[in-house]
């Protein structure tokens, strides 16, 4: 079939700076739904050999004005075509000069919510990473950083932009940000708002007026975030010294946003999920959710903003250690063990399943074709990965010295992974080379272990090989820092954990002077982003489930056992006995952690299982996984009935309700054990909880139970009467139909609700809840009969004209569809076929659909 057309590719290796300094931008924007005139004043120093000058910006832009130096130039001067303007070397002064141009864009018209556009009557701007020339010629590139004056000319209420406000008067604002900046960090805001408000004072003095800006009404639901926005600043001053350093920090949530929030220097703009939340419309992990990342994007003021990218292919500089930042927050915040468990999670279920298909791709890739394709779970969870391990390998110490260096040297750069590896070579000493290919290869390691025992010595013997990935065949080792600590018979832990730091394809390590033979605890905190292999029978296993003195390793444990057990059932051998018995003893423990315990009471996901099995070299089948995954939660509910109702009489929480971890801990132990027991009590249970619970996270627990069980159209209803104007809520009632339909019914209850006049699609976070549900639904999605793959495909080309970035991340969905059997492959090739032969295809959905059908 004739594949996608070939599109320009931008490579890491042609990396040139920019040939003009800008020493400062002016803009002067007239608001209206059609027709915002936009006023850009550059101020522009030219290198030392006449050069043309090259602007982004393309037919979206409406030129009405050019002049230099306030003169026109000969239009036989000026060029344009689909994506640039160029003025010629000839026209251009050679010294400083003034570039004045006027644009007229429509916002309303911006269905791709890139650029400015309007989000239910508020004007807001998306401009990371490449939408600022939507708004008007500029260089577009993060290297190019220049300190910003703007004034803002419109009726609405409150009008924002980036740094101080120095005028405001009615129909006016003038906003100056003295950090030079990339345009990438530009925003501009105005609308009908209304603020919850309070104050900071950093540690070395400065005031600053805080604010989290809603829809009217709203106010109620904003203060969480606020709390968050204090924690955050008062965490980034104390553990890594790094101040606030403007007189005023803006929040604004909008309804339609592409991704979860935006770190604009001095005015974060957010998706209204991930700040709106009140006990009866949020459940816990919203909560949870909403402080990390209005911390991750108040950090990244410093990583990122302070310190950006030089270009798009170091997006992990500042993304992945952000997301390393968010989680050390949450972790300080919460409890460490519960969060490091969770993000493995995460990390296993978007960012190895994302390594073993066609999209796979290094932290820090060296081509794209569209850079909006590359905000990836590689990206970000597994660049915050990569500082982890650096972090163990030189040290919490030598961690703090990097860091406090890395800001000293770099404050006010465009740096690079170079510059941030540098850093830790200078403060410490130690020689990365090696270690740098975690930046620039792909794949996740696959790390054997064998284990030999002989007077008192305990060998361990460690291998290491990384599958081929697209474009990298062969891979050399990798350094891997290997936490272990050893337990004794007795199940004390007999030598603390260490870590062994594997440099070779095949690696020994001896640890001497043992009386007994001990059980290895290996992979501790789950030390290196790897999949590990070792003989080990199930005895062992519960053993470290029951005695593992570190968290995660007895997290693992539990895990492992479920999934040998489901691996096993899946492919029709009899299997989980030993697991059944060693989770009931772990859920039985009073004295753990109730939120740990409910993580232990959690079985994966069939996805999952479907990668375990695909790691195996075994074609998952979803109906197979499906069905054992029930079977394996219904024995665990036969057989551990009473300790689970306990468990669910004893965690219900009286008095009001409280988002904190504590709280949420006991609610997540209960709806574990509410879902195992709706495996046999038919739903009453959950039919009673949904009728009283007070709160998002209950109820909403318990119509996933009503919804398997084909029993949950009351609550739909009375959900959908409470809240069917809530559009947070309503899109969890769009998402947890198709989620928790049974496999057979997922994609005639997604065709349903898609028909729905609330089925608002052109609402990112709503398209989400249905698609995305979907996705979710991996019985479903993967239905042998094709219909999962049409259904989504026909979405994804409508929305591909409305919405590109929405569309390609979308098309992710696809992403693990070689590992299935030959029937499935062809439905899904046919599907991402049909999708890439599409007439004006966007470069993006272009690049994710040529990629996977490579
Ligand atoms: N930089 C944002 C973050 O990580 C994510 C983002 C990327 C938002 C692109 C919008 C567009 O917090
Ligand atoms: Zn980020």
């Amino acid at each position: 079939m004739p594949g996608p057309k070939p599109q320009p590719v931008q490579h890491l290796a042609d990396y040139r700076p920019y040939p003009f300094t800008l020493s400062g931008t002016h803009l002067d924007v007239t608001l209206a739904p059609r027709g915002t005139i936009v006023r850009a004043r550059l101020e522009l120093v030219p290198g030392a050999l006449p050069v043309d000058l090259v602007l982004d910006g393309g037919r979206g832009l409406d030129l009405r004005a050019l002049t230099i130096d306030g003169h026109a130039p000969d239009p036989a001067h000026i060029r344009r075509d689909d994506e640039t303007l160029t003025i010629a070397a000839a026209a251009l002064p050679s010294a400083p000069f003034a570039l004045e141009t006027e644009v007229a864009i429509d916002p309303q018209d911006n269905t791709a919510f890139e650029g400015l556009y309007l989000s239910g009557g508020i004007f807001c701007t998306q401009c990371e990473a490449e939408g600022f020339r939507h708004i008007t010629f500029y260089p577009d590139r993060p290297d190019v950083m220049t300190t910003f004056r703007v004034i803002i000319r419109s009726d609405m209420p409150v009008l924002l932009s980036n740094g101080n406000p120095v005028r405001q008067e009615p129909g006016l604002a003038e906003w100056h940000d003295p950090w030079p900046k990339p345009a990438y960090l530009f925003a501009l805001v105005a609308g009908d708002l209304v603020a919850v408000s309070d104050r900071f004072t950093t540690r070395s003095g400065r005031d600053v007026a805080l604010n989290v800006w809603v829809r009217p009404g709203d106010q109620d639901r904003a203060g969480f975030a606020m709390e968050s926005l204090i924690k955050s600043m008062r965490w980034d001053e104390d553990v890594y010294g790094r101040e606030y350093d403007l007189d005023v920090f803006n929040i604004v949530a909008v309804d339609d946003f592409n991704m979860g929030a935006m770190e604009n220097k001095g005015l974060n703009i957010f998706n209204s999920k991930l700040v709106l939340a009140s006990p009866d419309t949020a459940t816990d992990t919203d909560y949870e959710r909403i402080e990390a990342v209005i911390a991750h994007e108040y950090f990244h003021n410093w990583t990122g903003n302070r310190i950006t990218c030089r270009d798009w292919f170091q997006l992990c500089l500042k993304e992945g250690l952000t997301v390393f930042r968010d989680q050390q927050f949450t972790s300080d915040l919460r409890s460490a063990a519960v969060k490091r468990i969770e993000d493995v999670q995460t990390l296993r279920a978007r960012q190895f399943r994302e390594d073993q298909g066609p999209l796979a791709h290094p932290p820090r890739p060296d081509r794209y074709e569209e850079i909006n394709n590359f905000y990836t779970a590689t990206v970000y969870e597994k660049g915050a990965e990569v500082i982890g391990m650096l972090k163990r390998l030189v040290g919490d110490e030598g961690y703090a010295r990097a860091l406090d260096l890395y800001f000293d040297r770099h404050d006010g750069d465009a740096a690079t992974i170079e510059d941030w590896l540098l850093v830790f070579e200078d403060a410490t000493g130690r020689d990365l080379s090696q270690f740098k290919r975690w930046y620039t290869d792909a794949g996740t390691p696959m790390l054997t272990m064998e284990e030999a025992w002989q007077d008192g010595t305990l060998t361990l013997t460690f291998a290491q090989s990384t599958p081929p990935t697209p474009g990298q065949p062969a891979k050399p080792a990798r350094v891997i820092p290997i936490a272990v600590g050893l337990i004794g018979p007795n199940g004390d832990e007999v030598a603390p954990t260490r870590v062994l730091e594997m440099t070779e394809a095949q690696q020994s390590f001896a640890f001497e002077g043992l009386g007994a033979r001990p059980v290895a605890s290996v992979l501790r905190g789950f030390s290196a982003p790897v999949m590990l292999r070792r003989q080990m029978d199930d005895a062992t296993r519960a053993f470290l489930l029951a005695h593992d003195t570190d968290p995660f390793a007895r997290w693992e444990a539990g895990r492992e056992l479920a999934l040998s057990a489901l691996t096993d059932l899946s492919q029709g051998r009899d299997a989980g006995a030993d697991y059944i018995t060693a989770i009931g003893a772990l859920a039985a423990d009073d004295a753990a952690d109730p939120a740990f315990r409910a993580l232990c009471l959690t079985l994966p996901g069939e996805e999952e299982i479907a990668t375990r099995l695909a790691s195996l070299g075994v074609t998952p089948d979803p109906d197979a996984i499906h069905a054992a995954r029930d079977d394996l939660a219904r024995r665990i509910a036969v057989a551990h009935q009473d300790l689970l109702a306990r468990l669910f009489d004893d965690m219900a929480v009286t008095g009001p309700y409280s988002p904190d971890a504590q709280a949420a801990a006991g609610r997540s132990l209960r709806i574990a054990a509410l879902g195992l027991l709706g495996r046999i009590d038919g739903g009453d249970r959950a039919e009673v909880l949904f009728g009283i619970a007070g709160n998002m996270t209950e109820r909403m627990a318990a119509l996933a139970v009503l919804l398997r069980l084909g029993r949950g159209e009351a609550a739909l209803r009375i959900l959908h009467d409470e809240f069917g104007d809530n559009r947070l809520v309503m899109d969890k009632w769009f998402s947890v139909q198709v989620m928790a339909a049974p496999p057979d019914q997922a994609v005639a209850v997604a065709r349903r609700l898609a028909g729905r006049k609330d089925f608002d699609w052109k609402n990112p976070n709503r398209f989400r809840a249905l698609l995305g549900g979907l996705a979710a639904n991996h019985a479903g999605f993967h239905a042998a009969d094709g219909s999962g793959y049409a259904f989504t495909a026909d979405w994804l080309m409508r929305m591909d004209a409305a919405n590109p970035q929405i569309a390609a991340r979308m098309s992710t969905a696809f992403e693990t569809w070689p590992r299935y059997d030959a029937t499935r492959r062809g439905h899904a090739q046919a599907a991402l076929e049909q999708i890439g032969i599409l007439e004006g295809l966007s470069r993006n959905t272009r690049e994710m659909i040529s990629r996977m059908i490579a």
